[in-house]
């Protein structure tokens, strides 16, 4: 089968959260299973573009409304990543260093969109299915349909895959000519609540939906940020499928990121001397627990309650405890977890920014990983932390209430229910008090080390709906 994944970010070539690290390793998975695998993404300013080989396969000019951009596709040409990588280079438009945050996004997706699917409808063959990833490809299913430029790919099935529901896309009809001719009997597809929504219309128009986890499919339908009502409408052609981890990238025994390597079978000293130097960088005490934060500080992530459940467990549990936190986002949080810097210092540190390899030694060294999430569709760090051996404590929601037992019911983890300073303190007390019983411990840690949460099967699931939508249609 050859299948097209579209995407914002792919890891490693542009990652700003988990959606990256999916789009790196799913289409990983199904090349092993004897697909056909392209990967087609912007051609950001990045680390990766500089340091990699490309070559031009197709150009041509995207037409926005009265703009004309250049564009040409990009493939990598090494075999390295496991799949082909195309990007798309708009010079005008993503000739820069974030992902982002531009004022232009729309302009700039929008194009992505168009220039995609103007190469692909120039290829000698159509794809079997095309994966849209998340509101900046969700155009894509409606285009496929309505525009007549693209009728070639009319029989060809479109799945969108929601890794984030909060974030839509969403923009006025004055920009209703940037799309390319269709017949204006379709336009209500494009509209919710008054504006056109991208996440919306790929939620209408493709074959399928999926969500990155089933939990947070029952969730959309109560909670995602207006769209409640149509998720229930799609429910007929919607799954939930819960995300994997690429368990060659994010493996404890070949890890070069880590100080020391480790496997279930030498995890305590392991991880002990990964904690060491953790503890050496931060100034922190490596007899104590360590407790850790990795991801973006923002309300949705739980982060808000960070300082305050920081100040309030590190004052309770005064020199008995570590906390570092690595993330960056909302400047508020930011300054309110750097104000605590002076009070609890050789106890307490935070590293604002992101940094891959960190992560990875934090994954390693750290005694438990913090997940306090209000929303978090599928949520990756529990798993890394998981096969890490270190112990999550989240709260339950969409995917970590899929992949977080209590250990009171013998699970893997430690759980609470409420968005709250003091469910985070109190799950903090009870780590504490399970820190201080080595064998309880140990024994929850192997439990994590042991549970296979590879790509292995989710792949699998993601073919079987494919084809699902191949038989319908
Ligand atoms: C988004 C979600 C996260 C999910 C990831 C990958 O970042 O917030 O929960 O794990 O996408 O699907």
């Amino acid at each position: 089968m050859e299948i097209f994944h579209i995407s914002a970010e792919c890891y490693p070539v542009a990652k700003v959260g988990g959606l990256a690290d999916v789009v790196g390793a799913l289409p990983k998975y199904q090349s092993n299973w004897g697909n056909q695998v392209r990967v087609v993404m912007p051609y950001y300013e990045t680390k990766f573009r500089s340091e990699n080989n490309f070559e031009c396969v197709h150009w041509g000019t995207v037409k926005l409304g009265n703009f004309n951009f250049p564009f040409s596709v990009l493939k990598e040409t090494t075999d390295k990543l496991g799949f082909e990588l195309y990007l798309i280079e708009i010079p005008e438009l993503f000739d820069r260093k974030d992902v982002y945050g531009y004022e232009d996004d729309i302009e700039r997706f929008m194009s992505f969109q168009i220039a995609t699917l103007d190469w692909i409808i120039g290829r000698a063959t159509m794809p079997d299915v095309i994966n849209c990833h998340d509101h900046h490809t969700g155009l894509i299913p409606f285009m496929m349909q309505h525009c007549h430029r693209y009728h070639k790919l009319l029989n060809v099935p479109s799945m969108i895959t929601i890794h984030n529901g909060l974030y839509q896309g969403q923009f006025g009809f004055d920009r209703l000519h940037y799309f390319p001719d269709f017949d204006l009997t379709h336009v209500k597809l494009l509209e919710w609540d008054h504006q056109i929504n991208s996440l919306a219309v790929g939620v209408k128009c493709a074959s399928e939906v999926t969500t990155v986890s089933p939990s947070y499919l029952d969730e959309i339908n109560y909670f995602a940020n207006g769209l409640e009502s149509l998720f229930n409408m799609v429910r007929y052609k919607s799954k939930g499928i819960l995300n994997g981890i690429d368990a060659q990238v994010w493996d404890p025994e070949k890890d070069k990121m880590l100080e020391k390597n480790y496997s279930i079978q030498n995890f305590e000293k392991g991880k002990q001397q990964n904690k060491e130097t953790l503890c050496t960088l931060f100034n922190l005490d490596p007899t104590k627990p360590l407790f850790s934060f990795i991801g973006r500080l923002f309300d949705e992530k739980g982060g808000d309650l960070l300082p305050q459940a920081s100040a309030l467990a590190l004052s309770e549990n005064f020199k008995e405890i570590n906390i570092l936190i690595l993330g960056s986002g909302n400047t508020h949080i930011e300054n309110q977890l750097n104000s605590l810097l002076a009070d609890y210092k050789g106890n307490y540190n935070t590293f604002i920014g992101y940094n891959e390899e960190l992560a990875h030694l934090i994954y390693a060294g750290a005694d438990f990983l913090l997940m306090p999430s209000r929303v978090e569709p599928c949520g990756l760090n529990q798993m890394y932390a998981l096969r890490y051996g270190t112990i999550p404590i989240v709260r339950r929601t969409g995917g970590l209430r899929d992949t977080v037992i209590d250990f009171g019911d013998d699970g893997n983890g430690i759980c609470h229910d409420q968005s709250s300073v003091g469910d985070v303190c109190y799950s903090i007390q009870r780590a504490v008090g399970l820190y201080n019983d080595k064998e309880a411990l140990n024994k929850i840690r192997k439990k994590g080390m042991n549970t296979d949460h590879s790509w292995e099967k989710a792949s699998q699931e993601y073919i079987e709906m494919y084809n699902l939508i191949l038989n319908k249609i």
